[in-house]
């Protein structure tokens, strides 16, 4: 009952604790390099479009080519765009493989040959 009552208490800290490095208006973590694209990614869709991406350097340049040659996006100076990057792939970077491994032959029941 206690543990319970000090784990209530600890709760909003944590979460505190976790959202101090959020930026609350765009969402955007507050990495090196966050105002940048504070600054140039939020003008013409969410900022939550960019927060909800996962990408490597070369796809988040895919993707900026892209705008660029499709939808209006201007062009950065080279270094503004480099942080950028550096930016979207350390903290957007892409997702681990959460598949697990397949399971060892060795551990999987044996198959009874009288069965169909
Ligand atoms: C000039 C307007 C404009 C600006 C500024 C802009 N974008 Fe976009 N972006 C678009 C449009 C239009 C789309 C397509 C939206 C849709 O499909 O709803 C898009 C789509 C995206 C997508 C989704 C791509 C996909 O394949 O699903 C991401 C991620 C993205 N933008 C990131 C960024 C980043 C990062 C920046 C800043 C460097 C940025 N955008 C700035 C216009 C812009």
């Amino acid at each position: 009952m206690r543990t319970v009552a000090i784990l209530l208490l600890l709760l909003p800290m944590s979460l505190a604790a976790n959202e101090k490095n959020i930026d609350p208006q765009t969402g955007l973590v507050k990495n090196p390099g966050w105002l940048h694209v504070r600054s140039h990614c939020g003008g013409c869709h969410s900022h939550a479009l960019v927060t909800s991406q996962r990408a490597d350097r070369q796809t988040w340049l895919d993707m900026i080519r892209w705008m660029q040659a499709t939808q209006n996006l201007w062009q950065f100076a080279p270094e503004v765009e480099s942080e950028m990057l550096d930016y979207l792939a350390q903290t957007y970077a892409p997702m681990p493989n959460r598949r697990r491994a397949p399971i060892p032959t060795s551990l999987m029941p044996s198959r009874d040959p009288q069965e169909p």
